[in-house]
């Protein structure tokens, strides 16, 4: 199977931030950074296997800092690993000062998506290939949090989780 790198599916989305996307205290409403970080972390998934993707499971989410009405906001998704059927996709999220220009990140998360054919049965994909320190410390990490997802779901026993025994033995 063919071999990729994170940066040829990666995939960034800017956007503003309007009035009927935010709470009460005119923030960004979460599930709408949670909707705008699945379509890109989709379309990097889609990308990368050149498949149908089905989102498997929201692996962790952290709205670090609020985001102000108006604000200019980047989302940016990339493969950190690629399993059998299933990948990882690591999504950043940046905001833009209106005046310096500068982006500071605001909130992250990881997402898992499955490759799948037209009656929705999991195909094999391409592996990936980490080039920068980043993407080797995110790929070495993902096995970890495949197996957390997969205990937390009920999919894999505790004790079969090699990954996660050899943290706390
Ligand atoms: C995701 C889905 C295809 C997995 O089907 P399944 O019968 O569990 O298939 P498998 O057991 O073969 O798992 C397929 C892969 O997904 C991985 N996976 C399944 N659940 C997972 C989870 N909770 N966390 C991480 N990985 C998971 C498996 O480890 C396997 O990975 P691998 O082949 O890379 O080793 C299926 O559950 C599904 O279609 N779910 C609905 C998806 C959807 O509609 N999403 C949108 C929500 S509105």
């Amino acid at each position: 199977m063919e071999t990729k790198t994170p940066s040829e599916s990666r995939t960034t989305q800017t956007d503003l931030v309007l009035p009927n996307e935010t709470n009460p205290l005119n923030n960004m409403f979460g599930g709408e950074l949670l909707a705008r970080m699945d379509r890109v972390a989709s379309i990097t998934a889609r990308r990368h296997s050149r498949r149908i993707v089905v989102t498997a499971s929201v692996n962790h989410v952290a709205f670090n800092k609020a985001i102000p009405l108006g604000s200019v906001v980047t989302v940016e998704a990339s493969i950190s690993r690629a399993f059998k059927t299933s990948m990882e996709v690591v999504i950043d999220v940046w905001v833009e000062d209106r005046e310096s220009g500068l982006k500071s990140k605001a909130n992250d998360a990881i997402y898992t998506f499955v490759a799948v054919d037209d009656t929705g049965v999991p195909v094999p994909i391409p592996q990936i290939k980490p080039e920068t320190t980043q993407e080797i410390a995110r790929y070495d990490a993902a096995l970890r949090r495949k197996q957390l997802s997969l205990v937390l779901a009920g999919k894999m026993k505790a004790s079969d989780a090699t990954e996660l025994k050899a943290i706390f033995e």
